[in-house]
């Protein structure tokens, strides 16, 4: 159980480069398992939901190498799923890391049966799986429920129409990943247009597999016998570059970040310009110089080429310092607010109305001791602690870990004075807002 401990007041400044993106390294490993053949990923950041999934191929029989790029960078991951031994993914596993779930379009393919158990709530509020659910037994599954376990059968996936009624990232990759290897073809109609479906469209073509129009309102898979191996590289994290660009300009700093892809940044930029950075980008660099003190804002989360969603904790914690009052509301996961009672507890006022926060920007935020309770929502407390005024402690860094490398040493790097430490006696707040 870990802590950060932040002393707040510093500009942030420097150069950082941007790491893989962890909702495209999810999906992409899961996909491995399509294939008997060597997968070479590249740009992969060492974070905890990797771990998770690489263990979960482990146990499913694969054989994983890790490395280091070169230059010290990132992580190189090979799989080889040439004898998987279970289509079964271990409770414990699933239970640690929702995106498990994206296995189970692969095990389909490549085994025609797979075994995973029920995904809980958490703390971003409930997310059902109805839609993967549904769009997979379209392909020909069979699927039975149970209290804890849900096994999906089809000795043979067929191509089908599928229509999503709202455009599901995960619920996109899984029926994506299904198909490759169905007879004929499948047309999926209201696909996720996020730039991480794109990227996973790369990599199953990088396979063999026959994939169209990721990023677009269709998308048509033309299922393919057998899959190859190959060698590729993950898109930058475009909520890593969020999270940065937002930190910079709550400071008023100028950072300035590389390998960044600003083309699928382009909601989080314009936002940020509004509220007075000064962004100058050139090729995959992006420069942020913070105003003095940000202006407030109303934004509105949506799917992908709208505001993310993963986003919206870090934008509420530059509105609750920004000059005036900003509203943030929340289109995708309605009770995603954990952030609201500890940034109030640090001096913030946020009202919650709904699946809407009205923030009444203060002066200053006061230091005090916080507990992240997802990763995004640790993120913004992060944040947040860089502005207040003197010790801000952000425990349960587990959290972050999750989805962000070392995100005390790379604020450090550009001048934040953040520290982890373990935490032995717990001083935890009471959440009001679960
Ligand atoms: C992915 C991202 C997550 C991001 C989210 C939205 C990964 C690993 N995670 O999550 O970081 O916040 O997209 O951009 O890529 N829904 C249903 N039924 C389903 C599936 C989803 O009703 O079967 C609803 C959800 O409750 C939610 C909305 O659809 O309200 C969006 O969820 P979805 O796009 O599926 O998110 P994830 O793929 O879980």
């Amino acid at each position: 159980m870990g802590k950060f401990i932040i002393r707040g007041g510093r500009q942030l400044e420097g150069d950082i480069s941007i790491n893989g993106a962890k909702n495209s390294v999810l999906p992409v490993l899961a996909a491995t398992v399509l294939t008997d053949k060597e997968c070479v990923i590249h740009n992969v950041p060492e974070i905890t939901d990797v771990r998770i999934m690489i263990e979960i191929l482990v146990r499913l029989g694969a054989k994983v190498w890790i490395e280091r790029e070169p230059d010290g960078s990132q992580n190189i991951i090979t799989v080889k799923a040439d004898a998987l031994k279970t289509a079964a993914v271990p409770e414990s596993l699933m239970s640690q890391m929702r995106s498990s779930i994206f296995l189970m379009g692969p095990l389909l393919g490549r085994l025609g049966v797979a075994k995973i158990s029920q995904p809980g709530g958490c703390s971003i509020g409930p997310r059902p799986i109805n839609l993967h659910l549904d769009g997979l037994s379209a392909l020909g599954m069979d699927c039975e429920t149970g209290a804890t376990e849900i096994v999906g059968r089809a000795p043979k996936l067929r191509g089908n129409e599928v229509r999503l009624a709202f455009p599901s990232v995960g619920a996109t990759e899984n029926i994506m990943m299904a198909a490759v290897l169905a007879e004929g073809e499948t047309t999926l109609k209201n696909p996720a247009r996020e730039p991480e479906i794109v990227d996973l469209q790369g990599f199953l073509n990088a396979m063999g597999a026959n994939v169209k129009g990721a990023g677009t309102d269709e998308i048509r898979i033309e299922g393919v016998t057998r899959l190859h191996g190959y060698e590729e590289a993950v898109i930058p994290d475009r909520i890593e570059a969020g999270t940065f660009m937002a930190a910079a300009t709550m400071t008023g700093g100028d950072v300035t970040l590389k390998k960044v892809r600003p083309d699928h940044l382009e909601a989080v930029i314009s936002k940020l310009k509004q509220v007075g950075a000064a962004i100058d980008i050139s090729g995959s660099t992006v420069r942020v110089r913070g105003p003095i003190r940000p202006g407030s804002f109303t934004l509105v989360t949506g799917a992908y080429p709208g505001f993310p969603t993963d986003m919206q904790p870090q934008m509420v914690t530059l509105a609750a310092v920004a000059e005036g009052v900003s509203t943030v509301e929340e289109g995708v996961f309605k009770n995603r607010f954990a952030h609201v009672d500890d940034l109030n507890r640090l001096g913030a006022d946020i009202k919650l109305e709904g699946s809407r926060a009205v923030v009444r920007g203060a002066n200053r935020l006061q230091g005090g001791i916080t507990e992240a309770r997802d990763l995004r929502n640790g993120a913004a407390l992060v944040l947040a602690g860089l502005v207040a005024d003197g010790e801000t402690t952000v425990q349960s860094t587990e959290h972050i870990d999750r989805g962000y490398e070392r995100l005390e040493l790379r604020l450090r790097s550009l001048g934040a004075d953040v520290k982890r430490a373990w935490a032995t006696n717990r001083e935890i707040p009471k959440a009001q807002n679960q």
